[in-house]
């Protein structure tokens, strides 16, 4: 039986594919007032510009391609039950082969329904933008994306896998954005918890901070876990 290793990523795990965080210097909200761009708010005032940001984000993903950390967690699947929770929109993770991810806010690649949001769509890669007026099987749509100030569905899910990990590692993210960064608190007793960061926010005592970025840092880490 397999032990169950879950991740928590974060914007750090695709820093080195080239898609810049949100908090680091130069990073997004240095360039876009987030209130406008990713709230729910925002998105009322001005649902164009909102379509237009990640219309621009998705041109960007489709440039870029997985690095080696996201590698790194697809073998791991040969010796753990790997599961990823993640607070990035991107696809990385799938597309690097990780079998199962979990997002916490939204696909940067979907689109939903407005009038119903159990109605998602994949954009094709040739008509990956989106406007006010665009029409889906008659719907008018918004990106599948958790804006702030909108609840988090996943993160019962996200929740449950952590209470059940065997190890438990945050790999890029700074920890600023809840509930996300509360799931640190679900793990059981005993259970080893691993950060891996270049610039690490606190944490609490008993966490195995590993100061580098994520590529290097997974390199590390199994090195740890086979000599346990
Ligand atoms: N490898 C690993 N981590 C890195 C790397 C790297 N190469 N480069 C930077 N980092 C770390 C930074 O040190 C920082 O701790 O990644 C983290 C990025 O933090 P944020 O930019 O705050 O990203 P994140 O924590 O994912 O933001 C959470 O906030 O804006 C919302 O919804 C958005 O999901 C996002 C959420």
């Amino acid at each position: 039986m397999k032990k169950k290793l879950v991740i928590s990523t974060g914007a750090g795990m695709s820093a080195e594919s080239g898609i810049s965080t949100f908090r680091d210097a130069g990073g997004l909200w240095e360039n876009y007032p987030v209130m406008d761009v990713a709230s729910a708010t925002g998105f009322r005032r001005n649902p164009a510009l909102v379509h237009e940001f990640y219309n621009a984000r998705r041109r960007q993903l489709m440039t870029v391609s997985p690095n080696e950390g996201h590698r790194t967690l697809v073998d791991l699947e040969k010796d753990y039950d790997v599961y990823i929770i993640t607070q990035n929109v991107d696809n990385l993770h799938e597309r690097a082969g990780s079998a199962h991810v979990l997002h916490l806010h939204g696909e940067l690649t979907k689109v939903r329904a407005l009038d119903d949001e159990s109605l998602i769509w994949e954009l094709p890669p040739e008509n990956l933008d989106t406007t006010p007026d665009t029409l889906i099987d008659g719907h008018r749509v918004r990106p599948h994306i958790v804006f702030f100030e909108e609840a988090v569905p996943n993160i019962e899910p996200a929740i449950e896998l952590v209470a059940e990990a065997d190890i438990f590692v945050v790999i890029g993210t700074s920890l600023v954005v809840y509930p996300a960064a509360g799931l640190l608190n679900y793990v059981k007793r005993g259970v080893p918890v691993y950060y891996i960061d270049p610039n690490p926010a606190a944490v609490p005592a008993g966490v195995t901070v590993i100061k580098a970025g994520a590529s290097e840092g997974l390199r590390q880490l199994k090195e740890i876990l086979c000599r346990h």
